[in-house]
């Protein structure tokens, strides 16, 4: 996707005309429900990090992303962060590493800005529908995770989207598939969206059992930077 087209998406979202009302009031809840065990309590600081924040408010956080939108306090590249090393207490990187070049290279900034003992929360998808922002390359496992982060210390890792949230999106994406116009794969979107979301709820008991991350959504891993040694 170009970067234009991309920018308009985030105007579209934002739009108080008539057409971005009614596309909001018809917009079907969520496919997905968020794992309540996943945990999110790791501590904040003076400081953190927020990267891929366009086009909404972040509390809390320095909001970066490659597009000066709405709610982004600074535009720049993961891939080249723009502040000296071990300056924030936590950096939250979610659903942003398949849409860079090089997440190698994000990870290894992202370690370098992290401050000794601050935390890294790392959201990936794993079965999901390609989605550009403003490219997708890849998909991640937890182990594959893992090893970009090495040198950090795993503390918590899971699933935070299960096999619900797989079969609800990529059934409303076929049915997208089949249909020839665009106003018929807005209705497909909206008449599916609102028929499937109760499902979604299977996943409070799917993402308890083992086999969730065989075909699961997204996946979370938290890491911690050693603190220096004195
Ligand atoms: C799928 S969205 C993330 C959604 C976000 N986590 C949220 O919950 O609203 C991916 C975001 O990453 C941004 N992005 C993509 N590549 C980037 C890069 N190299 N550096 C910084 N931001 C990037 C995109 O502009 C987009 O806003």
């Amino acid at each position: 996707m170009d970067t234009a087209s991309l920018e308009q998406r985030y105007r579209d979202r934002a739009s108080t005309g008539w057409r971005g009302r009614l596309r909001r009031a018809l917009e079907p809840p969520a496919p997905f429900i968020m794992n309540p065990r996943e945990p999110k309590d790791f501590p904040l600081g003076r400081w953190n990090l927020y990267i891929g924040g366009a086009g909404r408010r972040v509390e809390g956080y320095v909001n970066l992303d490659l597009f000066a939108m709405p709610g982004v306090d600074v535009a720049a590249d993961a891939e080249a962060l723009p502040f000296p090393g071990e300056t924030f207490l936590r950096v939250e990187c979610d659903a942003v590493l398949e849409h860079v070049c090089d997440p190698a290279r994000v990870m290894s900034e992202m370690t370098r800005v992290l401050a000794p003992g601050g935390y890294l929360h790392l959201v990936t998808p794993f079965c999901h529908p390609f989605h550009e922002y403003p490219k997708d390359y890849r998909r991640f496992t937890i182990d594959g995770l893992k090893q970009l982060a090495q040198g950090l210390e795993p503390v918590a890792e899971g699933w935070r989207t299960g096999p619900a949230a797989t079969l609800l999106v990529v059934a409303i994406e076929f049915a997208k598939g089949l249909a020839p116009w665009r106003w018929w794969r807005g209705a497909a979107h909206v008449a599916l969206g609102w028929l499937l979301f109760p499902l979604r709820y299977l996943d409070l008991w799917l993402l308890r059992t083992s086999r969730a991350g065989r075909i699961g959504n997204h996946c979370y891993l938290w890491v911690r930077k050693p603190a220096s040694r004195a």
